[in-house]
């Protein structure tokens, strides 16, 4: 029997093209080797070997392709990144250690001292520190603005500023960005478009279609979806990634090739489960907003939404995030927490498993009394990753916090 490799290896990218996002979560990327397995293999090795020293010195001279060593080449993570790349309609991927790692390499790789940075001000509480306090210290400086309004963008913009770096729909506010306008001031400066599509995953919206020029991700979030692996991933043109895969491979915040396997193996239910997670999130917030005890629930996918109408144009579905505030303080928050049985108490989201989470003294109890009053962190806020549990079932679990608040 003959075996021709070449026409094993991987399903050419011409054969998917054009194909749902469904598919492409299923079918992408995947590198069969020759013993033909259908499940995605995974290759835990750190470095890799050569038929001759001469085959060793092409490889590292970049005139021959192939495996080198980990930090830089996997085959799993290949494709990972492959599989991610055509989710998102993007030229080309590079993973990362974590959704931190994400953001820090595309900014070391395309970002130098003396730049200027426009963020949204309701970004992950990590991600501003790492603006504020990091790479501050290396002459990149941070403005931050409101998320929905368009002036204080204009407004903040320099000569200098490089890069607009937006998360959309915000944690845990769910508010949602207007990108193609961001998109036009960033490229109208010259600057890049960054936006973290965590919350939406590309099965729900797909920041390239309006104008976005790198999308980055958590992929400890929804594209592993149960709750194993800390890992990230940055997705863009093609020579804007080779920059980021050159900080890649100098620095080192590299994804295992066991992350990749296990990141692989989620996005192939990634679509259903974005679907389920969409149509409990609604459920819960509609039940939420009836509830005498909530002040204020934040989701998009409710008309009450001040972006509502923005959000139905630009994502597929509202996603699996919530948030909202009991009337009182910390002390109601805490006891409504406290009062759930079986929704888990961790600051993780995305999960299969709904979580639920007070961002005031965990995600984003890093900020500045100041900066938590202006992304609206408040003391009563409570975020509830809505996963894929019946959703009755995670009403009695809530109805012991409103109980509890009650007493
Ligand atoms: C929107 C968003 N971006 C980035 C991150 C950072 O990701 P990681 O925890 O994988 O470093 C998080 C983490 O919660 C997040 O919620």
């Amino acid at each position: 029997m003959t075996f021709c490799r070449e026409e094993h290896v991987r399903i050419p990218e011409s054969d998917l093209e054009g194909m749902s996002v469904d598919t492409l979560a299923v079918r992408a990327g995947q590198i069969r080797t020759g013993e033909l397995e259908h499940s995605d293999a995974i290759f835990p090795t750190s470095s890799f070997v050569y038929g001759s020293a001469a085959q060793a010195a092409a490889r590292f001279g970049g005139e021959e392709p192939g495996n080198i060593y980990s930090r830089f080449t996997n085959p799993t993570v290949q494709a990972f990144e492959a599989r991610i790349a055509a989710m998102e309609g993007g030229e080309r991927a590079v993973a990362t250690a974590s959704g931190m790692a994400a953001i820090l390499s595309t900014c070391m790789a395309l970002l130098k001292s003396g730049d200027h940075v426009v963020c949204s001000r309701g970004v992950f509480g990590t991600t501003n520190v790492l603006f504020q306090k990091y790479l501050a210290k290396f002459g990149v400086d941070t403005t931050f603005v409101s998320l929905t309004d368009r002036s204080q963008w204009e407004a903040a913009i320099r000569p200098e500023t490089r890069m607009l770096f937006i998360e959309t729909p915000s944690n845990p506010l769910c508010e949602v960005a207007d990108m193609a306008a961001l998109a036009e001031l960033a490229h109208a400066r010259d600057a890049l478009f960054v936006v973290d599509n965590c919350f939406c995953t590309p099965v729900l919206q797909r920041p390239f279609e309006q104008g976005a020029d790198i999308v980055i991700h958590s992929a400890t979030k929804y594209l592993d979806g149960q709750g194993r692996c800390v890992g990230g991933v940055v997705v863009g043109p093609e020579k804007l990634m080779e920059e980021v895969y050159g900080f890649l491979r100098s620095a080192g915040p590299t994804m295992s090739p066991f992350n990749a396997w296990v990141f692989l193996k989620g996005l192939e239910t990634l679509p259903i489960r974005m679907r389920a997670h969409c149509d409990n999130a609604l459920e819960l917030a509609q039940w939420l907003e009836g509830q005498s005890a909530v002040a204020e629930v934040f989701y998009a996918g409710l008309e009450s939404h001040p972006q509502h109408e923005l959000a139905r144009q630009q994502q597929s579905g509202f996603g699996g995030v919530l948030s909202f505030r009991l009337k009182g303080g910390r002390e109601e928050a805490w006891a409504f927490i406290d009062a759930t049985r079986m929704i888990s108490i961790t600051a993780n989201l995305g999960d299969v498993k709904t979580t639920i989470t007070h961002p005031a003294t965990t995600t984003h109890g890093r900020l500045s009394p100041e900066d938590k009053a202006h992304a609206g962190i408040t003391e009563n806020l409570v975020r509830i990753s809505v996963g894929i549990e019946a959703v009755a079932d995670l009403k009695i679990d809530l109805q012991r916090g409103f109980s509890a608040l009650e007493q």
